[in-house]
C-alpha cells in the first residue's frame, strides 16, 4: 500500500521505518524542514535502538521516502497516518493544533479517497473534529471526496518501539464505516498471520482506550511508589511486597517498581489529558487524580531524602548524578523526573556534575541550570562528589565499583532513585544506602 506518515517523531518515525519493513511503499512527512534533511541522509534525530538500521535498510530498498512538501506528502498515500505530538495545553488537556492542522493540511490538498488513520493520542471527540476540518476544506474548494478518519492509537514504548510495533500485544482500531475493515486487514496484514492482533471496536472507545491504558499503568507505579513511602515507615521491603502480590496472576509483576516517579512524554500528558476529560464531561476520575498528585508528591520524597541527610549543611554539596532520561534505551527527556528533582536540588544550593549514555544533548537543551556539568562518562562526575544520585536503570550502571567510587568521592551516600542496587553490599563497602521502600 502507499502510505504517508504525517510527523516524523518517535511515533511517525517507528511507524514509518515499520510498515516500510513490511513492504509497504512509506512517505514520511514533517514540518521540521532539518529533521526532513538529516533523515534523507540516512541520519536518526533520535535514539531509539535498532531505528537506524532499519531507516537506512528502507530508505535504499526505496521504499521510505521523506519529505517536508506538503503537497507531495498528500498525495502520496491512499492512508494517511497523523502521528504528531499532542502535548499538554495550559489547562493540562491534550492541545490538538497539530493534530488540526495536519487534517487542514490533508483537506487542502486531497485529490482522490483517503483512509485518515490517527495515531497520536488524542481525547474522545478528536476524530470527529478531524472530520470536520477536512470537510470544511473540501467545501471550501468545492469538492465531493470520500474519505475516512479511523483511530488507531499507538502503544509502543520507547527504547523497544521496533519490537512494540513489530510484534504488537494488539492492535487497536476504532471504524465506523465498516467498509474500512479490508484496507485494514492489507495494512497490517503481517501482523495478522499467527493469531488475530485487530481489536475493531467504536472510534471514541479507541480513543479512549490509548488513555485508559497509560493511566492505568500510572495508577500501578502511583501506588507502589506510595506503598514504598509506607513500607520505609513501618519497616517493610517494597521489593519483598512486589514479588509478593506479584504472584497473583490477576496482578502480575510488571509497572509495580517503586521508583522516583513516572515521567516521559506520554505518561504525565496523558494522566492530565484524562483528568481533564473528567472534568469537561463532569465524571470525578479520582484514582487517576491521585496518581498524578501521588507522583508529584513521589519527586518531592526523593529529593527530601537527599535534604535530610545533608540537613543544615546541605548548600554547596556537590552531587553526582547517573541517568537523566526517564528511563534507559531514550534520549526522551520529556517530564523525566531528575528534572524536578535537581531544580529542587538547586534550591538547596546543591551543584551537580551529570552523566547519561545518551540523553546529554537533549538534557542540555532542558537542564537550564548553570549549576551542572556535563561529564563524559560515570567516572568523571564522581570526582569530590559529596554523594551519587541514580535516576535512570541503565545496565552499564547496576554494577558498582566500589574502589573506584571510593578513590574519587568524597561523601559516602548513594541515592538509589530505582532501587537497583542491594543495600546491604553498598553498605558493607562502607557506603550509605538510601533506596526507595527500603528498610
Ligand atoms: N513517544 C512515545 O513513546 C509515544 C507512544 C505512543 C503514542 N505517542 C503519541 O504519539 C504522538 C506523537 O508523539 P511523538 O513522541 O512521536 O512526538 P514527537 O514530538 O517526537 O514528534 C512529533 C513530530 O510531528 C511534527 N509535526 C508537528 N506538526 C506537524 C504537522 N502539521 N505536519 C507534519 N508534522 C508535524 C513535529 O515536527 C515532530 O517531528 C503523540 O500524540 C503521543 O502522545 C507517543
Amino acid at each position: 500500500m502507499k502510505i504517508t506518515v504525517i510527523g516524523s517523531g518517535y511515533v511517525g518515525l517507528v511507524t514509518g521505518a515499520c510498515l516500510a519493513e513490511i513492504g509497504h511503499q512509506v512517505m514520511c512527512f514533517d514540518v521540521d524542514k532539518n529533521k526532513i534533511s538529516t533523515l534523507r541522509e540516512g541520519k536518526i534525530p533520535i535514539y531509539e535502538p535498532g531505528l537506524d538500521e532499519l531507516v537506512v535498510k528502507n530508505i535504499k530498498k526505496e521504499r521510505l521516502l521523506f519529505t517536508d512538501n506538503v503537497e507531495d506528502s498528500v498525495a502520496f498515500g491512499s492512508v494517511q497516518f497523523i502521528a504528531v505530538g499532542t502535548p499538554s495545553g495550559e489547562d493540562g488537556s491534550a492541545d490538538l493544533n497539530y493534530v488540526l492542522k495536519a487534517a487542514e493540511n490533508i483537506g487542502k490538498h486531497m485529490a482522490e479517497q483517503k483512509y485518515i488513520i490517527n495515531k497520536s493520542t488524542v481525547p474522545v471527540g478528536t476524530a470527529e473534529k478531524v472530520k470536520t476540518t477536512i470537510n470544511a476544506q473540501l467545501k471550501t474548494r468545492g469538492k465531493d471526496i470520500k474519505f475516512d478518519v479511523i483511530s488507531n492509537p499507538e502503544f509502543l514504548k520507547e527504547g523497544a518501539a521496533i519490537d512494540d510495533f513489530m510484534k504488537p500485544a494488539r492492535i487497536i482500531i476504532g471504524i465506523e464505516n465498516q467498509e474500512c475493515k479490508p484496507a485494514m486487514e492489507e495494512l497490517y496484514a503481517p501482523f495478522q498471520k499467527n493469531h488475530d492482533k485487530i481489536v475493531y471496536m467504536d472510534v471514541p472507545s479507541a480513543e479512549l482506550t490509548k488513555y485508559a491504558a497509560n493511566c492505568m499503568l500510572a495508577v500501578r507505579i502511583s501506588f507502589m511508589n506510595e506503598l514504598s513511602r509506607l513500607a520505609e515507615v513501618v519497616g517493610a521491603d517494597i521489593d519483598s511486597v512486589r514479588k509478593g502480590i506479584g504472584s497473583d496472576p490477576r496482578i502480575g509483576f510488571n509497572f509495580l517498581y517503586a521508583g522516583v516517579g513516572y515521567g516521559g512524554s506520554c505518561f504525565p500528558k496523558d494522566v492530565k489529558a484524562l483528568i481533564r476529560t473528567g472534568r469537561q464531561n463532569e465524571v470525578g476520575l479520582e484514582v487517576v487524580e491521585a496518581a498524578e498528585r501521588a507522583n508529584k508528591n513521589q519527586k518531592k520524597f526523593f529529593g527530601d531524602k537527599v535534604k535530610k541527610y545533608f540537613g543544615s549543611s546541605i548548600s554547596g554539596k556537590k552531587i553526582a548524578v547517573w541517568g537523566l532520561a526517564f528511563k534507559p534505551n531514550t534520549d526522551d527527556m520529556r517530564e523525566a523526573p531528575s528534572l524536578d528533582v535537581i531544580a529542587d536540588l538547586e534550591t538547596q544550593g546543591c551543584t551537580f556534575s551529570v552523566f547519561d549514555p545518551v540523553s546529554m544533548t537533549e538534557a542540555k537543551k532542558v537542564l537550564a541550570s548553570s549549576k551542572v556539568k556535563y561529564c563524559q562518562n560515570q567516572a568523571e562526575t564522581l570526582d569530590g562528589a559529596d554523594a551519587l544520585i541514580v535516576f535512570t536503570e541503565w545496565s552499564e550502571f547496576k554494577a558498582l565499583d566500589f574502589e573506584m567510587l571510593s578513590k574519587k568521592m568524597k561523601g559516602k551516600a548513594i541515592f538509589d532513585g530505582r532501587n537497583i542496587y542491594d543495600g546491604k553490599v553498598v553498605r558493607r563497602n562502607g557506603f550509605e544506602y538510601f533506596g526507595i521502600g527500603k528498610k
